[in-house]
């Protein structure tokens, strides 16, 4: 079988290397994949915003089956243009990825369906936003509504920060066309949980919990980033939260999304927040998280090449998901002075022999076939144990065998998740 994975990142090569556990995989194609991802896939230099591009390649080396990874060619297609080929995929159709592509859809979703949320305005135009701003408690949350990097999103502690905001967003236009509409929103606290699932628009199998670490520095301070390290399970996800969770929130998601016309099949990513009033979505994903992905898929003792087949032809009923009962780890190795200005070029160096799995982000082969740094992220480092305490430390000990010029990475991920087990 040959198989295409869109995208480059660290979540794509863990996809990659799973995938590879079956044999039926004879060839894999990643667009464009990385430097590391080289040394697990067929690196073909398409950008995974090109949609043409991708489904060209796909027809032209007969490509029987396609994981759409990252939210941008899931938002403007991709699926639905290699279906139209006849092309096999695991991912959503446009339709369906409307879910993380709008947050003014996904809001308006949860209202109608009563899937909790935190309560929420939305408007399109600044005047009306900057005008309900007085009537509003702080801290709020300014959203835009459309992808943004991950940077959408604002937490303004005043209505001079939330008034910033919306200009930035809608004046501005900092995040171009997703600036059009916003969504203003109640801040809400508790832990926060990631939950990945495979649903074919039938079923819903939720994956192993995890917690993501979005900020730069130690001790949840800095910028936001893409994330700096996960792991999995997150210990605040009980049995007890994961049913609650089960019957109001992701099986309501997916019969909204059904009775909507929009049948979402791929993975749905639940970012929620335990609040004192219960499990409510802070965010909705159309994709595998990353760095989730890199600590959830590790874990996962069943085939994912059959599970993600049997996404694709409606069929997740029929087979086996199942999870080690064990935890992982992963720490990502960033270049210094990420989420902002960093410099790349670096060689990495990586171990011979190592305990952990390293999975590549931002990196480069140089004409002489060395790694080079070339992103933000430039790799992350995952390790699995019987215990959360064991898989931390075990992470941290094999990342020492890493090594580039301005390497930098956080000292304290999985701190907060080890504390709340005691
Ligand atoms: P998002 O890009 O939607 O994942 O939001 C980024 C981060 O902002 C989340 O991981 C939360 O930590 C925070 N956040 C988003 N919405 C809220 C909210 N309503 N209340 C508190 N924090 C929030
Ligand atoms: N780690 C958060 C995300 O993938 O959106």
């Amino acid at each position: 079988m040959k198989i295409m994975v869109i995208g480059g990142g660290g979540r794509e090569h863990a996809i990659i290397k799973k995938l590879k556990e079956n044999k039926k995989a004879e060839v894999i194609y990643a667009l464009p994949g990385n430097g590391g991802i080289a040394a697990d896939a067929v690196c073909v230099n398409i950008g995974a915003k090109d949609i043409e591009g991708i489904v060209k390649f796909a027809v032209e080396n007969s490509v029987d089956f396609a994981v759409v990874a990252p939210d941008d060619p899931l938002v403007l297609g991709a699926v639905d243009a290699l279906e139209a080929k006849g092309i096999k995929c695991f991912g959503p159709s446009r339709d369906a990825a409307i879910i993380e592509g709008s947050k003014v859809f996904s809001k308006n979703l949860m209202e109608k369906y009563n899937i909790p949320t935190a309560k929420y305005k939305t408007f399109d135009n600044a005047g009306d936003a900057l005008e309900f701003l007085g009537t509003v408690n702080m801290p709020a949350v300014i959203k835009a509504d459309g992808l943004a990097l991950g940077k959408g999103v604002i937490i303004a502690q005043t209505e001079k920060e939330a008034a910033d905001a919306i200009q930035l967003i809608m004046n501005d236009k900092k995040f171009g066309d997703s600036g059009n509409r916003v969504v203003i929103e109640e801040f809400l606290t508790g832990p926060e949980v990631s939950v990945l699932s495979f649903t074919d628009g039938k079923t819903i199998v939720p994956m192993i919990s995890s917690m993501d670490h979005k900020r730069a520095l130690d001790g949840d301070t800095g910028l936001n980033t893409g994330g700096m390290g996960t792991v999995a399970p997150n210990p605040y996800y009980t049995e007890t939260v994961a049913r609650e969770c089960m019957e109001k929130i992701f099986i309501p998601t997916v019969n909204a999304m059904n009775a909507e016309g929009r049948t979402f099949k791929g993975c749905l990513y639940f970012g929620l927040m335990l609040t004192e009033d219960g499990p409510k979505v802070i965010e909705y994903n159309c994709r595998f998280g990353d760095p989730e992905t890199q600590v959830v898929l590790p874990l996962l003792k069943s085939d994912l090449l059959e599970i993600m087949l049997a996404v694709a032809q409606e069929r997740l009923s029929e087979v086996n998901v199942e999870f080690e009962n064990k935890a992982a780890c992963c720490v990502v190795a960033a270049s210094e002075g990420y989420p902002e200005k960093y410099e790349t070029g670096f060689e990495i160096e990586l171990p011979e022999d190592t305990d952990a799995e390293i999975f590549v982000a931002g990196a480069k082969l140089s004409e002489d076939g060395r790694l080079l740094s070339a992103g933000g992220r430039v790799l992350g480092v995952t390790a699995t144990s019987e215990t959360l305490g064991g898989a931390i430390e075990k992470a941290y000990s094999e990342i020492k065998k890493v090594n580039f010029c301005n390497m930098y990475y956080r000292r304290d991920i999985g701190a907060k998740a080890l504390r709340a087990l005691d």
